[in-house]
């Protein structure tokens, strides 16, 4: 017998919590049965978009719909993340499972907590985390577990926006323009990425800055992140990220190359293409004919719908808070180093995994 779709509440109706809003409709795993926003303006019209009522608070939704299983939280606040501690906590007391928006927190405590907590109460906390949830990354991983990589050399991922001087609007509005706004918005996917192939890092060293444009103009933002780490495996990597000061070259807006000892893969513009090198043979391209970044939120918020609804164990849950965590973890270890002249950092330890019964 079918399941019953899982019954959502998303907070937040920005563009995003639209767009994810927008996937629940589509998705037969999920029933979109509320949304709100503070801004009443904001609920009102996605709320009449979508067919469902409107709230102007998370408590109200609540009230009125003690039936939801999920709420996901798309609010965003400063470095993207400040607004997203209260609703996630909120929503977790209230016994529902929590999808929220990446980083899971600007603020290293604040993540470190909402980790625990649904751990305590049992409950599924996933981030969206959705720059893997791709068909390349996908077939990637795959070559991995097939063993057509080897033993991990290195791994390099280029990863930000395009843009240039002349196209440098100013500094932004008061959420961006910090000196970590970038590092800690943004650099959550990149390290999401390079940990979902390589695993847990170990050591990061860093430099961050910004181009005379940026200093002209008074932008507090260090736009510009350069950082080196090693993995528990032995593997080392590199990652750089900056926000539209230039345009990127080899590999676009998005790459990320994976050395082994039996084979490379590389992969473009992220839901684009991927490339496997071997020696001694031609190389394997597969080309998917997407080009729409955006493709990677149903796929990501699938994934959720699909291990709450199969009730995978806890510390089994694709993209998991414990995983966004992690990507703060080196964010914080980076902005460490760079602060420190670029010393090396070892990234504060992850919570436990707990096991489950039956899996260990
Ligand atoms: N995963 C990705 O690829 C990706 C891409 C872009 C943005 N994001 C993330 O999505 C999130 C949302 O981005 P956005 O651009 O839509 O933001 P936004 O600021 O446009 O919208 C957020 C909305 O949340 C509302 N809000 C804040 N606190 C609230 C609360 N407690 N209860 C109810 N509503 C509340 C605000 O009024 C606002 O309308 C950010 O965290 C951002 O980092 C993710």
């Amino acid at each position: 017998m079918a399941k019953a779709p899982l019954k959502v509440g998303v907070v937040g109706m920005g563009g995003i919590g639209n767009l994810h809003a927008d996937c629940h409709k589509a998705d037969e795993l999920a029933e979109l049965v509320a949304v709100c926003d503070l801004i009443k303006e904001r609920a009102d019209k996605a709320a009449e978009r979508l067919g469902v009522p409107a709230y102007y608070s998370l408590k109200d939704m609540l009230k009125a719909h003690p039936e939801l299983d999920i709420v996901d939280v798309c609010t965003s606040g400063y470095e993207n993340g400040s607004w997203h501690y209260e609703p996630t906590m909120e929503a977790l007391d209230a016994g529902k499972h929590v999808l929220v928006e990446k980083p899971i927190s600007n603020d290293i405590n604040e993540a470190r907590e909402m980790v625990a907590y649904a751990q305590k109460r049992g409950l599924y906390l996933g981030c969206n985390l959705n720059h893997y949830f791709s068909i390349p990354a996908e077939r990637a991983k795959k070559y991995i577990d097939e063993g057509q990589v080897g033993e991990q050399v290195y791994c390099i991922n280029k990863v930000g926006f395009n843009g240039s001087e002349t196209g440098y609007g100013g500094p932004g509005a008061p959420r961006w323009n910090r000196p970590y706004s970038h590092a800690k918005a943004f650099l959550t996917h990149p390290f999401s990425v390079m940990r979902y192939f390589c695993g847990d890092v170990t050591h990061v060293q860093a430099f961050m800055d910004k181009p005379g444009v940026r200093r002209r103009a008074s932008d507090l933002m260090l736009s510009i992140q350069s950082i080196h780490m090693r993995f528990e495996n032995g593997c080392v990597g590199y990652l750089l990220s900056q926000r539209g000061d230039a345009m990127f070259g080899l590999g676009g807006w998005w790459s990320f190359e994976l050395a082994g000892t039996k084979g490379t893969f590389v992969i473009e513009n992220c839901v684009e293409k991927l490339t496997y090198y071997k020696s001694g043979a031609e190389p394997e391209v597969l080309n998917t004919g997407i080009t729409d970044f955006n493709s990677t939120f149903p796929r990501r918020i699938h994934a959720f719908l699909e291990d709450v609804s199969n009730g995978v164990p806890l510390d089994n849950l694709r993209a998991s808070g414990r995983d966004a965590l992690a990507t703060m973890e080196y964010i914080f270890a980076a902005i460490e180093s760079y602060e420190n002249g670029g010393e090396l950092v070892r990234p504060h330890p992850l919570p436990p995994l707990h096991g489950a019964v039956g899996t260990i």
